[in-house]
């Protein structure tokens, strides 16, 4: 393994993922990024310069585009995060999540297929398993949790999923499928949980909290996914799917009251708001098979995990502000305007 193209490395997580490889390993990462509302280059701006990294405007749905980066590069790793990934947006209009996150992995896999490259890791989700009872904490998903999904976005991954394993089954094509669950850390869009409710408890805003809070997410330090990814292309078992996760669960209201009391603010802000169509309830994710079977485990703990994450944003309130100006105050209208009470 020697040249990795990372597609949505100006997102939240690939971005964290390509300065965690740099740092770590000697590797040249090729950033395959569109650009869209959500990828922003100056996540990247540390990194810009060196000498392993480069970046190219592209979708993964053009075809053409991607074959010629494959062979400008002589890539033989594809890690793809590259996705539409905000379940509140999914419900608002699906399109996008069908043709980024199902067509755009299609292209990847039929392109990297006929030019032939060593691996490929599909970046998924823990939403691909639905939603665990909230009153039976000992079901946890597993990777053999059937496929269950609630919400547009969740469908278009698990459907990318299975795009991914049919082409391992018939065409015997190199692939690894991971399963996280939520992750948290800088440089994560403010239309999520927790960097949402961060930027608005600075601003003095209220914290629109869904329905009556109990929602249960299983949280994890974004550079804690990145070291566990990087697991998987090392030492993963070709064809395998491995779950991610910290066994880190958290009701949202009480995420929310943490965020309040780190900044020093009052409960006062919270306000409850309408649920969110087919809200799944919880998710937790069993990650015994990645600990035991590749000796991965999480090195951050959620206290000094949150810490940092408040303290990023707090010292980098030009970047949230920015990303949280134009075209996202329309999304913010459309989605929260009807879910007032
Ligand atoms: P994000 O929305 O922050 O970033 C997505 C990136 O993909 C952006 O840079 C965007 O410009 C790029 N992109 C979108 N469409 C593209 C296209 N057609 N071609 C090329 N690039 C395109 O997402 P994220 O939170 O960093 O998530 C990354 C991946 O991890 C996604 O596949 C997501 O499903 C998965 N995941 C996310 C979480 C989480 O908690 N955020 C948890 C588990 C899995
Ligand atoms: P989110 O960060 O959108 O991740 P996901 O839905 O993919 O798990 O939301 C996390 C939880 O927080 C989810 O249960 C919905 C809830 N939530 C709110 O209560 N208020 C909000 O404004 C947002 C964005 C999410």
């Amino acid at each position: 393994m020697k040249n990795i193209l990372v597609t949505g490395g100006a997102g939240f997580i690939g971005s964290n993922f390509v300065k965690y490889v740099l740092k770590k390993y000697d590797y040249t990462i090729i950033n395959y990024d569109k650009l869209t509302y959500a990828g922003n280059l100056e996540n990247l701006t540390d990194i810009e310069r060196h000498p392993n990294y480069k970046f190219v405007k592209g979708d993964i749905c053009d075809k053409d585009m991607v074959e010629k980066t494959l062979k400008d590069y002589s890539i033989d790793t594809i890690v793809n995060f590259a996705a539409e990934s905000h379940v509140d947006r999914s419900i608002l209009g699906s399109r996008e999540f069908i043709v980024t996150n199902i067509l755009g992995t299609q292209t990847l896999l039929d392109v990297a297929k006929s030019i032939g490259i060593e691996k490929y890791l599909q970046v998924s989700t823990d939403e691909v398993y639905g939603s665990l009872p909230e009153d039976k904490k000992e079901i946890l998903f597993t990777e053999k949790t059937p496929i269950t999904t609630n919400s547009p976005y969740s469908a278009s991954k698990a459907s990318a999923d299975l795009l991914c394993n049919s082409y391992y089954h018939t065409h015997k094509f190199p692939v690894l499928i991971t399963r996280c669950s939520n992750n948290y850390g800088p440089y994560q869009f403010p239309e999520k949980l927790i960097p949402l409710m961060i930027a608005k408890a600075l601003d003095g805003q209220k914290l629109p909290v869904y329905g009556d809070g109990k929602n249960v997410r299983d949280w994890l330090y974004v550079e804690d996914h990145c070291s566990a990814i990087c697991e998987v292309l090392h030492k993963g078992k070709i064809g395998e799917v491995y779950n991610i996760g910290g066994n880190n669960e958290w009701y949202n209201i009480d995420i929310v009251k943490i965020i309040l009391k780190l900044l020093g603010k009052t409960e006062e802000q919270i306000t409850y708001v309408k649920d969110r169509p087919g809200h799944d309830r919880r998710y937790a994710i069993d990650s015994t098979k990645i600990q035991t079977e590749l000796g991965w485990k999480p090195a951050y703990q959620f206290e000094g995990g949150i810490e940092a994450t408040i303290k990023w944003y707090v010292e980098n309130e030009n970047w949230w502000r920015k990303v949280m100006s134009g075209e996202y105050q329309k999304y913010y209208e459309k989605n929260y305007s009807t879910k007032m009470v």
